[in-house]
């Protein structure tokens, strides 16, 4: 690990975790599949997200990582309500908000905001950068001392963006401009909670540790608790103190940033880590896990372990029994995992100095 990785490994660490905002348990989204003969009965059910619990501190960000198709999309919109869950239970500052209804969510609607993936399509074309970044002000109905103008500008100076712009349109301004665009509209109604869906995974690689610096900073600054969704465990390392890895609509580990990169203990979270850009290449080439095939369709989820169909470890229990999100021996506290046959827990990759602290955290 370079001195680098340390450092900005440290810096990460604050801000100390707060009381907890959200609190999901359970959580399930199951998308009905209609067919058959006479229409409109349902035939099957694509499961989507499938019982996710986890919790989220004022201030704090937890990453949520996996695979395209594993259910994170599904599951940030169900945290901001934009889809209606099929069953589990979303908290809010201890309110059960689950099946909230709009009047209802009116007071914390603008606590929660989300970041989408694509700065191109998430902005209206037509409209300036102005109107766009006071549409939740609008909506509900705030006005905010100096009125809206002058807040805009000076959500737009926040981001990094000229508050001489107001008048611009999306397509005058680059992909990561646009992104910044949709983080000032975030801004609007000083959220709480953002949770920003891949925000730079439609960016230049080059453009994206800006942005990703950007988030980080406010995260910091201003206090904001964030879900950041990626599918690369690279992005997220730098940004969350804690990180949730999914699996076909599971949470299959969770844990603390440096207990789940130094002591992964999910087949899944060490395939992903050893496919990670920044995995050590000298070091990495015994223990490199290539994952072969597809995410299974969640449609028919394979019974038991849904990784099995991927995993090198599996045996016939994988089959049978769902292994339970539990907390291993030798794992530090809130460091979580569902698997029969866990893995030993040393980072891939890792040099002989790096299993030393490794070895030290599960002794603490
Ligand atoms: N509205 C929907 N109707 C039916 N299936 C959906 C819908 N939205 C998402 N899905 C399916 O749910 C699964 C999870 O999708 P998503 O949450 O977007 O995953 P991710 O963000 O991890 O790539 C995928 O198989 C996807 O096709
Ligand atoms: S439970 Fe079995 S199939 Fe699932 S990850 Fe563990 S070893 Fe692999
Ligand atoms: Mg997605």
């Amino acid at each position: 690990m370079s001195a680098e990785q340390t450092l900005d490994e440290q810096s990460a660490a604050v801000p100390a975790p707060g009381d907890v905002l959200l609190e999901v348990n359970g959580l399930t989204k199951h998308f009905p599949v209609m067919g058959g003969f006479p229409f409109k009965r349902q035939v099957g059910a694509v499961q989507a997200v499938d019982g996710v619990s986890f919790d989220v501190r004022e201030g704090e960000s937890l990453g949520l990582v996996g695979e395209s198709g594993c259910g994170k999309s599904t599951t940030g919109r169900l945290l901001t309500r934009l889809l209606e869950p099929t069953g589990g239970t979303v908290k809010y500052r201890g309110q059960d908000i689950t099946h909230a209804n709009r009047k209802q969510l009116a007071p914390i609607r603008s606590e929660i905001q989300m970041i989408f993936q694509d700065p191109y399509s998430s902005l209206n074309p037509r409209h300036t950068v102005g109107t766009i970044i006071s549409g939740p002000m609008e909506i509900n109905n705030i006005n905010p001392p100096g009125g809206r103008e002058a807040r805009v500008r000076e959500l737009l100076e926040i981001v990094g963006l000229n508050p001489e712009h107001y008048n611009r349109f999306p397509h005058e301004f680059s992909g990561g401009q646009r992104q910044r665009i949709g983080v000032a509209r975030a801004l609007a109604l000083n959220p709480k909670l953002i949770i920003a869906d891949e925000p730079v995974s439609a960016l230049d690689v080059s453009i994206q540790a800006q942005v990703v610096n950007l988030l980080q900073g406010l995260q910091r600054e201003l206090g904001i608790a964030f879900v950041f969704i990626a599918h690369d465990l690279s992005i997220v390392r730098h940004f969350s103190q804690r990180v949730a890895v999914m699996y076909l609509g599971k949470v299959v580990e969770i844990a603390d940033r440096d207990s789940l990169y130094n002591k992964p203990r999910h087949p899944y979270t060490h395939a992903l880590l050893s496919a990670a850009p920044d995995a050590d290449p000298d070091t990495a080439a015994n223990e490199r896990i290539r994952l072969t095939g597809d995410v299974p369709s969640p449609l028919n989820p394979p019974s038991g372990c849904r990784f099995r169909t991927r995993c090198w470890k599996a045996q016939e229990k994988c089959a049978t029994e769902e292994p339970p999100l539990i907390q291993l021996g030798g794992n530090v506290d809130g460091h979580l995992t569902a698997c029969h046959f866990p893995e030993d827990g040393v980072a891939p990759g890792a040099k002989p100095a790096d299993t030393i602290p490794a070895a030290r955290l599960a002794k603490d």
